[in-house]
């Protein structure tokens, strides 16, 4: 069905901003997300004529998108946002998240290429590539019906790469954005990637008038790939950072725009009745004069939570004075778990939370609290009890954790932060930083962290907080639309 072309701003990602569940009477629920995107664009509120189109990821999705009709979502389950899920098969979903966007473009961006897990480009591949085309084209159809003329259109991350090429074929008339909130590639690891994938994708996000990153590093990352595999002009201010990529008689532009904690929002919600209920049960569960060592995780190969535990056992190896007295709660929320790969590695981290729960435990002490089901409320009890807050990611766009971690800390807690993540660039001063392949360092850190005295931890985590929060959702949201419009 023809949709009017009416939206003057449109934001496009895979995942929306909620998602529903199907009951066994066929009925449907919704569930509303979080995240930056959704705080982002509430900036500019329902009433600004904005269309969010995003795919259904499950049973209940799809369902709610057939009822639909035209995929425009009840406003009542969306908070009045407009919203317009797109009904894509299943087979070609399946093949265009999971084979390419999660399986290829994350593995690539994240460096996770490594024995065992080795990059496989067979028949198989070339048939989940067409799968991705679709699904991008899809995208890209939805957004061409939905824009007004001269509308601005904001794209997001890996999923979505083809898009902002396939729209501007369709619809030359509309301003479009690309933003990635992973990280980006060096080029000889980019070029792991099939040639004809490799170029795609750039292409793809080159379609658009700008292309926007984290961080800088980021940014220069895919301005290389741009060079090293298109040919690509990179266009330079006076210190040499790269600014915009010229090709083929189109420019795009670069830009960063480092998404913050919302630390209005984090302290009201983390001050909630439900908040304090299960701080009191984490405070039981850790013991009375104990210390807490804190992690925040999807269960994600990126996020290193197994070199984090590893860590943490070494730390109690080699200062058997922290033994009894410190207890590391980690939270380890399955993600993806249609995937093999990430299947293994939640038992992988459940069997060596386990090891060292056997190793060193004893009759009043757990060593490791290791939680797996996903609660919000919970992980923002963890961080108000926090001491330490451990943030290893192998790689990562940003990480928000680290972000907001010191926010809703109530005593201050002391950060050991990976250098390859992206808030490291913000955040690296007042952290501990560590290399996240290095165990034995990174056991330091958390003994260093632990013996922090109180007055530093404090001075850290306030000016960690004012450096989390420069950019809350809303004013990031802005600025890449306000960057677009110039
Ligand atoms: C990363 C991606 C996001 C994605 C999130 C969760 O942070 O950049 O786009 O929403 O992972 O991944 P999932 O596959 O569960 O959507």
């Amino acid at each position: 069905m023809a949709a009017p072309r009416t939206a003057q701003i449109l934001v496009a990602s895979n995942r929306g901003p909620v998602s529903y569940a199907l009951g066994e009477d066929g009925s449907i629920s919704a569930k509303r997300g979080g995240g930056g995107l959704v705080s982002g664009l509430s900036a500019i509120g329902p009433d600004a004529g904005a269309v969010w189109v995003c795919s259904a990821l499950g049973d209940g999705d799809r369902e709610a998108a057939r009822r639909a009709g035209s995929g425009h979502l009840d406003a009542a389950d969306t908070g009045g946002q407009q919203v317009r899920m797109l009904d894509i098969a299943p087979d070609v979903f399946a093949a265009a998240y999971n084979g390419v966007a999660n399986s290829v473009l994350w593995f690539v961006h994240h460096l996770l290429y490594q024995t065992p897990v080795e990059p496989v480009f067979d028949a198989e591949s070339a048939a989940q590539w067409a799968a991705f085309e679709t699904y991008n084209t899809a995208f890209a159809d939805a957004l061409a019906q939905e824009a007004a003329e001269g509308a601005v259109v904001l794209v997001q991350d890996y999923h979505l790469a083809l898009v902002p090429g396939l729209l501007r074929d369709r619809r030359p008339d509309l301003r479009i954005g690309h933003f990635s909130h992973t990280p980006w590639a060096p080029p000889d690891y980019y070029r792991l990637l099939p040639d004809d994938v490799a170029e795609a994708v750039l292409r793809g996000i080159l379609g658009g008038d700008r292309a926007a990153f984290l961080t800088e590093r980021w940014a220069t990352a895919f301005a290389d790939c741009c060079a090293a595999v298109l040919g690509a002009e990179i266009v330079r201010d006076g210190g040499g950072t790269a600014t915009a990529v010229r090709f083929e008689g189109r420019e795009t532009r670069l830009g960063v725009h480092g998404l913050g904690a919302d630390a209005e929002f984090l302290r009201e919600r983390s001050r909630a009745a439900d908040v304090d209920e299960r701080l009191s049960t984490l405070r039981a569960q850790i013991g009375p004069g104990r210390k807490t060592i804190v992690r925040v995780d999807r269960t994600e190969l990126s996020k290193n939570i197994v070199r984090g535990l590893l860590a943490y056992r070494r730390l109690l190896e080699i200062h058997p004075e922290w033994r009894e007295r410190v207890v590391h709660v980690a939270f380890a929320y399955p993600s993806r778990q249609d995937l093999a790969v990430y299947r293994d590695y939640t038992a992988r981290v459940q069997a060596v939370a386990d090891e060292i729960n056997a190793e060193f435990g004893t009759e009043g002490w757990q060593p490791v609290a290791l939680h797996v089901k996903d609660d919000f409320a919970r992980s923002l009890a963890a961080y108000r009890l926090a001491d330490v807050a451990l943030v290893n990611p192998i790689r990562d766009g940003m990480n928000l954790v680290a972000k907001e971690v010191p926010v809703v800390s109530e005593r201050g807690c002391a950060l050991v932060l990976s250098r390859e993540a992206g808030a490291y660039a913000e955040l690296g001063e007042d952290a501990l930083v560590v290399n996240p392949y290095d165990v034995e360092g990174t056991a330091a850190a958390l003994h260093e962290a632990l013996r922090m005295d109180d007055a530093e931890r404090a001075d850290r985590t306030g000016r960690l907080a004012a450096a989390a929060t420069a950019l809350p959702p809303q004013q990031w949201f802005l600025a890449q639309l306000r960057a677009l419009e110039a």
